[in-house]
């Protein structure tokens, strides 16, 4: 990630900390008063502290480095905070590894003294009843790994030996870390936001929204009202009864004005995260609007989404169509010394053109010829016919086409193999002609039917309780796997509404989940943004019915 691209985030908001022990006022003239002007004290730079932090630069340029007494230390992106104590700061756990909060809310509040104060997220490795930190026992901290008590911290954390230049930027900016009303949450709602792109398939379109309004109301259905704050012995406020709302955000017009068209949204409608979407050919608006605005947006329907894993806010299901050309490169790639060249068809502006646009690209670095041809405009079987001339024997045709087009396909070139996307011709469904099915390989970025069938039981059983009609299986569960995943990561979070640290949440349980429809696992290791990676390549078992049988085990290319 560029140095200058960090301080977009949704963090970087410079105030006061709320809980520092000097008065209101004489924080709010320190915030006033230009850094260098704070008598004695060394000089603050703005955007320091925030690249120590999250990516482990020190101000110099130079690599951070921690080192651990008796132990290899650590370096660079090895070293920063970020890297345990996550991006929001509020730390994490897995197991017996607790990781605390480090955001000045927590590291400067007054403990015990002040029970009724106690307006903080709820996060797992936050001891209450504690004597707050000062900056001298913060940097103490921070230098020889001592606690405000001046306990040793464990072997996990690192010891940094900062100057006390660098050492006050990452102190402004703990402080400031995840401070601030969160958009989108109010006593009694929690504001959602799902969009929706011109060129998105209508009747996919419509399947998926049938089931978010659906879940919304559901989720409702228990909601007695506002119900007061509870306290736990603990002094920590959660578990508000808050009501779901959604915001079903349609955009117009052409591509580049979509970006704009959602922040405009988002400034009338503040919405918490986006959840699910549908798209068509292209995200790519959308991918930055969350990125820029940071909105985390989960697991959208798009076959063609955007591979920028240092970005943290997009999140989705899998590469799509960029999984299937990695599926059958390598495919390709062990076709033997009988295998010519590599002809792609595709529909102009379709999310085809983006694969095979991919899938050239690994040819060329396999020294494999490959030939792109986009099918013309006019009746799709002359069009067709067209774009396959002269293929045949050597040749294998890599056809990224809707069922519209897969129906209209003429007699097959004699001689070549056939590769198929599964995700643009409707997986077992492809309305293929039988001369076509006996000879074609299906890229399948999904569990296979019959392995995922208890799975879907799940999914189907709700749709029909709800009257839900199902349009179109694969969409309306994603939709609902989004849904589910949402709502048991703010389960867990309790009532801790931060933006960065929901994305934080969903990282670490995905892997956890079993039932989850179309894919045999999900995960996301810190830093990856495709949840589902792998897939098989398949072939249809007769010249008629679905079933499929697998050319290959589960691929994660
Ligand atoms: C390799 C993981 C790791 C990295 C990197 C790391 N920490 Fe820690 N940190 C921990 C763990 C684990 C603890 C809890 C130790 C304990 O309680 O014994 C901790 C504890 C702390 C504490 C004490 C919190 C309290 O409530 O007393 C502070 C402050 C802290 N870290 C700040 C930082 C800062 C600032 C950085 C970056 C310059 C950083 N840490 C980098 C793992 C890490």
């Amino acid at each position: 990630m560029p140095a200058a691209a960090i301080g977009r985030g949704g963090a970087g908001r410079p105030g006061p900390s709320p809980g520092a022990r000097a008065g209101w006022a004489l924080a709010l003239l320190a915030a006033l008063l230009p850094p260098a002007a704070a008598a004695g004290a060394p000089p603050v730079s703005a955007g320091a502290g925030e690249r120590l932090y999250r990516l482990g630069l020190l101000p110099s340029g130079r690599p951070l480095r921690g080192e651990r007494e008796g132990g290899a230390g650590v370096d660079g992106p090895d070293a920063a905070c970020a890297t345990c104590h996550r991006r929001s700061g509020l730390g994490s756990w897995e197991g017996q590894t607790v990781i605390p909060p480090i955001i000045g809310r927590y590291l400067f509040r007054p403990g015990a003294r002040n029970v009724e104060d106690v307006n903080l997220p709820h996060v797992q490795g936050y001891v209450p009843h504690r004597e707050p930190y000062t900056d001298a026992s913060l940097a103490r901290a921070i230098r020889e790994g001592r606690d405000r008590e001046g306990r040793r911290l464990g072997i996990l954390m690192p010891r940094y030996r900062l100057d006390a230049a660098t050492m006050a930027s990452l102190i402004a900016y703990l402080k400031r870390l995840t401070v601030g009303p969160v958009p989108g949450v109010t006593s009694d709602t929690l504001h959602f936001a799902t969009v929706v792109t011109p060129d998105a398939d209508p009747v996919a379109r419509r399947g998926m929204l049938d089931v978010l309004e659906q879940f919304f109301a559901d989720k409702n259905g228990g909601y007695r009202g506002e119900s007061p704050p509870l306290r736990s012995p603990r002094g920590v406020m959660y578990r508000v009864n808050r009501k779901w709302q959604l915001h079903v955000w349609v955009l117009s017009g052409p591509p580049e004005t979509w970006e704009r068209q959602l922040l405009d949204r988002l400034a009338r409608e503040p919405v918490f995260a986006v959840v699910s979407g549908i798209g068509g050919a292209t995200w790519a608006p959308v991918h930055r609007f969350c990125e820029h605005a940071a909105v985390p947006c989960l697991l959208p329907n798009v076959d063609l989404p955007v591979v920028a894993e240092q970005d943290f806010y997009p999140i989705y299901f899998s590469k799509g169509v960029l999984l299937e050309a990695q599926l059958v490169a390598r495919q390709l790639q062990a076709g033997g010394p009988a295998l010519r060249r590599v002809v792609q068809v595709f529909r102009k502006g379709d999310v085809g053109e983006g694969a095979a646009r991919a899938l050239q690209a690994q040819l060329a670095a396999t020294g494999l010829e490959g030939v792109a041809r986009a099918v013309g405009s006019g009746p799709a079987g002359p069009a067709l016919a067209a774009a396959l001339a002269g293929t045949g024997a050597g040749d294998a045709v890599v056809l990224w086409l809707r069922p519209g087009d897969l129906k209209a396909l003429p007699a097959p070139p004699p001689g070549s193999a056939v590769y198929l996307s599964g995700l643009m011709g409707k997986l077992e469904e492809a309305p293929l002609p039988a001369a076509w099915r006996g000879i074609a390989r299906m890229t399948y970025p999904f569990d296979l039917p019959e392995q995922r069938r208890v799975r879907m039981n799940f999914p189907l059983g709700w749709f029909s309780v709800q009257h839900i009609p199902v349009v179109d299986e694969r969409v309306q569960t994603d939709t609902y796997l989004a849904c589910v995943i949402l709502s048991e990561t703010l389960g867990h979070m309790l009532d801790s509404f931060v933006r960065d640290y929901l994305v934080e949440r969903v990282e670490a349980m995905l892997s956890h989940r079993l039932v989850n429809g179309y894919y045999p696992r999900l995960g996301l290791a810190p830093g990856q943004r495709f949840a589902s990676k792998g897939g098989y390549v398949v072939h249809f078992a007769q010249p008629t019915g679905a079933r499929l049988l697998p050319d290959t085990g589960w691929v994660a290319p």
